[in-house]
């Protein structure tokens, strides 16, 4: 038996003026398009905006329903339309913002297991690591290289043929 240690590495920006101009202009977008989430029963919106390497930006927020596990998170929602509109195109970032209605959040809140899943799926499509942004109403902003620090030793279809 061998006892065996995993690492996360990280950037921690004390907030978005820290970030080069076209990042924080993703998260700008981001952070824009969480106010248009349809989030009425959680009251907690997520906005998520991906740079592709053709320089589109596509969006996503959270949609929520009454059925519950019906809604979507915003990453997915976005992620998902990128590889409908542009399935031959990388993601080069994504970036995250997230509030509540019912408490300030300034720290960072970083994307759900399901999404990192996904997010995950892209990045083996693609071969090609996605820098991931995230941050929550206001403060700081922490940045990831690659899915793979938010979820190591994941899942994916080199384990299924
Ligand atoms: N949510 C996201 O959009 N992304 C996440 O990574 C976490 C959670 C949404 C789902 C739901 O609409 C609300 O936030 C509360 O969980």
């Amino acid at each position: 038996m061998k006892k065996l240690k995993l690492t996360t590495e990280y950037k921690l920006f004390d907030d978005s003026s820290e970030l080069d101009p076209q990042t924080r202009e993703l998260m700008n977008i981001a952070i824009e398009t969480r106010k248009k989430a349809y989030a009425p029963y959680s009251k907690f919106s997520v906005g998520t905006a991906i740079l592709l390497d053709n320089n589109e930006i596509i969006i996503g927020n959270n949609q929520e329903n009454a059925a519950y596990p019906s809604g979507m998170c915003a990453e997915r929602v976005a992620i998902y339309f990128a590889g409908a509109k542009y399935p031959d195109n990388s993601i080069l970032k994504m970036a995250i913002s997230a509030s509540s209605s019912l408490k300030g959040i300034d720290n960072p809140v970083a994307p759900c297991g399901a999404c990192r899943q996904a997010i995950s799926e892209y990045e083996v499509k693609q071969n090609k690591a996605i820098e991931i942004y995230f941050m929550g109403e206001t403060g700081k902003i922490i940045m990831v290289n690659s899915i793979k620090e938010l979820l190591p030793l994941g899942f994916d279809k080199s384990f299924l043929k």
